[in-house]
């Protein structure tokens, strides 16, 4: 109603406009020329063009809906009673409403007792389910026979609109529609049960249209006096077809991830108690009998091994991770030792720096801590005594930009990081600050405020996943946490408690939280906690990919 009393306003200003208009032409076309019928045309143009004009706004204000914008829940959970649940959370908008939905996979003998049925499977089952981002309702569920090996979602290739889940479990390997939960296909696969993640995508290789899949298969705890061959099988991402299979020619692999080159050139990165290893996927392509249009990186490959393609990168008997940093021209990679980490640029294959650590607890995290643009590094070390070390290493140089000593007893989740429109990132981990062993807590580390940490104490709980991201572009900074039974230690579903997945957005733990000093015994006034918690709040977001 207000709509139309407003249009006929804005109307009525043109009409007067409109008559004005009319009687000054008729003077002087008219009266000069003397075409009256000229005059009748223009007004008749004039009126029309008026009428097209009136249309289009009717139709934007009208007929085109205006794009609502989603609204959410700031806090949601779902709890699902008597189930286990598995160390696996995705991110992936499933309903198209441009808010990213969740992911999550568990087993229970009785909430999903009439959905196992209904699929002939034997109880209990597992369940891969979809949970809308916006208010943690569920939008689908999967029901899959037991037992579970490994899940991956976002792989392309797999369902309609490009991407979906793959999962691994009781002999099949299926892929699952991201949108409807619909099974796209089923392959029997019991060899591919116990590899290990991340899949390779690799371009479609088999000329259907969609893009292919490759697995890397290898036994890592296989002690290496007996030779398994590491192998890379390459699948249809369309039908889940087997489309060529290659044998990698090295020993002991313990660990792979798939990298791409500055010049957009794929390798597979492949690490053994000898060092890190590359070996270019267009090489593994042509070597399964298959075509590719892959690129190769040139001054690598004048380092690779004509026998093998094996390109060493790295050499050391002590490798235990290594971690692609994206963010600069070129992306480097962080290679991890029993004592130290290191910066490796892959332009000139050339160490940058390297830092000497203790045992490190986890994967490193990336965000930016400093004003350099480069991104640092946080890792946490074990330093005995029920103790670890959180730190920030500079990307540049490998220095320790700030550290804190925090106590741990229950295996906490790795730290997180969320980058602000400020060009720095705020990072949250996990700990405890006192000897209260019933209680854990998430803290907030402000790069700005780095003197300080806000805690917000939880009951302990048994986390197995833990996600900071953002739900929508530009907004809606969350932080996204799965616990409950492992399902991969309780083969029997007796116990009662439930796997609770929790979404909270971060500016709300911020009122509820307390302050910390990060060196010990330092008071902190009540103005500083006050500062930092209005730092917090004027914080914006920003989904930039690090
Ligand atoms: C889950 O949310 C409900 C309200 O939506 C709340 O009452 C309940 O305490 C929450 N449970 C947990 C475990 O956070
Ligand atoms: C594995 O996949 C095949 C083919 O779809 C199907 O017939 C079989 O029931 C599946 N097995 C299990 C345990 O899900
Ligand atoms: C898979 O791993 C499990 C335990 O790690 C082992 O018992 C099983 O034999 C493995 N299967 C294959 C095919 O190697
Ligand atoms: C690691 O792989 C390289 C390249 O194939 C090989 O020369 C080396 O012996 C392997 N190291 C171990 C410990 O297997
Ligand atoms: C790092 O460790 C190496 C070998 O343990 C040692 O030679 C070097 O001095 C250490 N560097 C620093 C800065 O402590
Ligand atoms: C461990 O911590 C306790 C209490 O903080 C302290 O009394 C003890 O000396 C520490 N032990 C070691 C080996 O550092
Ligand atoms: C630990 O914290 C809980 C909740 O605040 C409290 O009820 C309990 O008494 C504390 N335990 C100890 C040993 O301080």
């Amino acid at each position: 109603m207000a709509d139309e009393s407003g249009r006929r306003f804005e109307a009525e200003p043109l009409k007067g406009g409109e008559a004005e208009g009319g009687v000054s032409k008729e003077k002087s076309c008219a009266g000069k020329l003397g075409l009256s019928h000229l005059t009748g045309w223009r007004t008749a143009a004039f009126l029309l063009s008026l009428f097209l004009c009136l249309l289009v706004v009717f139709a934007f204000s009208f007929i085109l809906p205006c794009p609502v914008r989603p609204q959410y829940m700031p806090t949601w959970n779902r709890t699902i009673p008597t189930a286990a649940t598995y160390n696996f959370l995705s991110v992936e908008d499933a309903n198209e409403d441009k808010v990213l939905d969740v992911f999550f996979m568990y087993k229970d003998a009785d909430a999903s007792r009439n959905t196992c049925l209904s699929e002939d499977l034997s109880i209990p089952c597992m369940v891969l389910t979809a949970v809308d981002g916006t208010d943690g309702k569920t939008l689908w569920k999967r029901p899959l026979a037991a037992e579970f090996y490994w899940v991956e979602c976002g792989v392309k290739g797999l369902g309609h609109k490009g991407t979906g889940c793959l999962v691994a479990h009781a002999g099949n390997l299926t892929a699952v529609d991201k949108q409807s939960g619909v099974i796209m296909w089923q392959q029997s696969q019991s060899t591919m049960m116990n590899v290990t993640l991340p899949l390779i995508s690799v371009t479609d290789l088999n000329a259907d249209g969609v893009e292919d899949f490759a697995i890397l298969s290898y036994y890592p705890e296989a002690p290496s006096f007996t030779p398994i061959p590491t192998e890379l099988v390459f699948f249809s991402g369309k039908t889940g077809d087997q489309i060529g299979r290659v044998d990698v020619d090295m020993m002991g692999v313990f660990g792979h991830l798939p990298f791409k080159t500055a010049s957009g050139a794929p390798y597979l990165l492949l690490l053994n108690d000898s060092g890190l290893y590359a070996v270019s996927l267009q090489y593994l392509v042509a070597q399964a009998g298959l075509k590719s249009a892959l690129k190769k990186e040139k001054s690598w490959e004048e380092k690779s091994d004509s026998q093998t393609g094996l390109i060493s990168l790295y050499q050391s008997d002590s490798l235990k991770r290594v971690s692609v940093v994206h963010g600069s021209s070129s992306p480097s990679l962080l290679v991890q030792t029993d004592s130290s980490v290191s910066l490796l640029l892959t332009d000139q294959l050339k160490i940058a720096w390297t830092t000497n650590t203790s045992a490190l607890l986890s994967a490193p995290t990336f965000g930016q801590f400093n004003r350099d643009g480069i991104l640092d590094i946080m890792i946490e070390e074990d330093v005995g005594n029920d103790t670890k070390r959180v730190m920030v290493l500079s990307g540049d140089s490998g220095d320790v930009l700030w550290k804190v000593n925090l106590l741990f007893w229950t295996p906490s989740p790795r730290p997180a990081s969320v980058l602000t429109l400020n060009t720095y990132s705020v990072f949250m981990l996990w700990g405890q600050s006192h000897g209260n062993q019933t209680m854990q807590s998430s803290f907030l580390l402000h790069p700005r405020y780095s003197q300080t940490l806000l805690e917000r104490r939880n009951p302990t709980q048994n986390i197995l996943s833990f996600k900071a991201t953002l739900l929508e572009r530009g907004r809606h900074a969350c932080y996204l946490v799965l616990s409950g039974p492992d399902g991969r230690q309780h083969t029997e579903l007796g116990e009662t408690e439930p796997v609770i997945l929790t979404k909270r957005k971060i500016k709300d733990d911020v009122s509820e939280s307390g302050i910390l000093g990060v060196e010990a015994n330092e008071p902190i006034s009540e103005d500083t906690e006050k500062s930092v918690k209005e730092g917090f709040y004027r914080l914006r977001f920003s989904d930039a990919p690090l």
